[in-house]
């Protein structure tokens, strides 16, 4: 079975997601690790509920210092001896030096169907350009911001009453459904692209 790391900010649902698929049996890989910047982000909670190891690495302590804050992120991940990494939800911008140490192996989720909208404020960005269409992606980490190979893709239509805040939740749902079967396929070693909706 495959080791896998998730590393969240917040609440935690696409963490939730994976977390129980993996458990869910006749899965590839086992959940050996969450771990938080954000000390009270509530995904914490929700993983120990599940039964999964956690820990806390605070981006605050090391300033404007990224490259010392990864370093302890890796030092985290290390002990955990992750085969695969999960970004869910985990809003820290990656340096090139993390990305290279963790490359080949660490998949994020980003709430736009990529390239498009890299960054913050998707939803309302889709909204403004009047896209037909909105999405989520999963894709493979480089050194470029949200810029990786894509693995899979979840598209929703956007209506006409639609709001930054409708549109994220019902977008969730499809990241819920996205990130899991990106993960098995990965673990898989399938590197194709997956489209959902
Ligand atoms: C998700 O919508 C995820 O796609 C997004 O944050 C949310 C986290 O929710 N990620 C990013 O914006 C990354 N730049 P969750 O904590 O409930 O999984």
């Amino acid at each position: 079975t495959k080791r896998v790391a998730i590393l969240i900010s917040g609440g935690g649902s696409n963490m939730v997601s994976l977390v129980q698929d993996m458990q869910s049996g006749d899965h590839p890989c086992e959940p050996v690790l969450v771990v938080s910047n954000v000390p009270d982000a509530g995904g914490l909670k929700k993983a120990v509920d599940l039964g999964v190891e956690t820990a806390v690495v605070d981006h605050k302590p090391f300033g404007k210092d990224r490259e010392a804050f990864e370093a302890e992120l890796t030092r985290v991940l290390e002990l955990a001896q992750p085969d695969i990494i999960c970004c869910a939800g985990f809003m820290r911008i990656l340096t090139e030096t993390f990305t290279k140490r963790w490359g080949g192996q660490m998949l994020n989720i980003h709430p736009s169907l990529l390239p498009k909208y890299k960054g913050l404020h998707t939803h309302q960005r889709a909204l403004d350009a009047g896209d037909a269409e909105h999405g989520c992606s999963v894709h493979e980490v480089t050194a470029e911001l949200d810029g990786g190979p894509i693995l899979g893709q979840a598209v929703i239509a956007v209506e006409a009453e639609d709001t930054a805040e409708t549109l994220a939740a019902r977008l969730l749902a499809w990241e819920h459904k996205l990130y899991p079967a990106v993960l098995r396929r990965y673990a898989a070693g399938d590197r194709s692209m997956l489209r959902l909706g």
